[in-house]
């Protein structure tokens, strides 16, 4: 279980994380929604440790992660998706998710320099990340390096290299932002298989209330900060403070 209490930050005078008090369950996905600026990126980014929480904690399985630097999270079993800043640009693709990979298992160092227990872990840690490319469908793009790969492509190797990790959460941040109609379905599905596997907690910033429909199990709302609605759905979409706040419904309509 992935929790945060009172979760706040304060930019100066500005509260962009509001004492946000939630709790995410293993198996499900929650949606988090809210206006731009609402503070769901900086959220996620108290709770991958990218930023310093000005109060309140975060924990996971019971384990308090505040204070701990983001790579000590993501070997608690935090998934945040790569920002391309952490690839290697001019290493090619399968390059960069076989060490993603290895990242996860621990490599051959450990077992002295034995060649052939090398050469087995290599093999299995290209099977693994072949198997991975697969999933993301940059099997073609392999050997091409990252540098040269277009912006849908790119993005497809973040995921990639979240699943090559195998967190217990994986947060995604409005994965299909800037991918096209034939790119961003390829994504969908992989969420959609993450969700299948019952063990996962997902959390999943998106602005297209239609992927948020067919994929929350429930649905949480910031707004200036704060958490506003949390529940099933359809009762949160339905709720007046998402018809007004979110959704832009004017008061005098309704
Ligand atoms: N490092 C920072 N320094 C100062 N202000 C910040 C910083 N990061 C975020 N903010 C402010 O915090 C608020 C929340 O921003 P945030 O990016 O979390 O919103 P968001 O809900 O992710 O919006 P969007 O839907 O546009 O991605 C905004 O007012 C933003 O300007
Ligand atoms: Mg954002």
């Amino acid at each position: 279980m992935l929790e945060t209490k009172d979760l706040t930050i304060r930019f100066g005078g500005h509260v962009a994380v509001n004492a946000v008090s939630c709790a995410f369950a293993p198996g499900t996905l929650t949606a988090i929604v809210g206006p731009n600026g609402a503070g769901k990126t900086t959220y996620f980014n108290l709770i991958s440790g990218q930023l310093k929480a000005t109060s309140g904690t975060v924990s996971l399985d019971g384990r308090l992660l505040s204070g701990l630097s983001p790579s000590a999270r993501t070997h608690a079993g935090l998934g945040r998706a790569f920002q391309l800043t952490n690839l290697f640009p001019n290493l090619t693709v399968l390059e960069n998710v076989r060490l993603a990979v290895q990242a996860t298992r621990g490599g051959a160092h450990r077992r002295g320099l034995n060649l052939w227990s090398i050469w087995s872990d290599h093999k299995a840690l290209s099977a693994r990340a072949d198997e991975i490319l697969d999933r993301v469908k940059l099997k073609a793009r392999e050997h091409d390096t990252v540098a040269s790969l277009p912006h849908g492509d790119q993005r497809k190797l973040e995921v990639a290299l979240l699943i090559a990790l195998e967190p217990k959460v994986f947060m995604f941040d409005e994965p299909t932002a800037g991918m096209n109609a034939a790119e961003a379905p390829v994504i969908l599905d992989l969420v959609r298989e993450l969700k299948k596997d019952k063990t996962k907690t997902i959390l999943l910033v998106e602005h297209k209330m239609d992927v948020v429909r067919e994929l929350a199990d429930r649905i949480i709302v910031l707004h200036n900060g704060t958490l506003v609605a949390d529940g099933e759905p359809a009762e949160v979409i339905a709720s007046p403070v998402v018809q007004e706040a979110y959704l832009g419904v004017a008061k005098e309509a309704a």
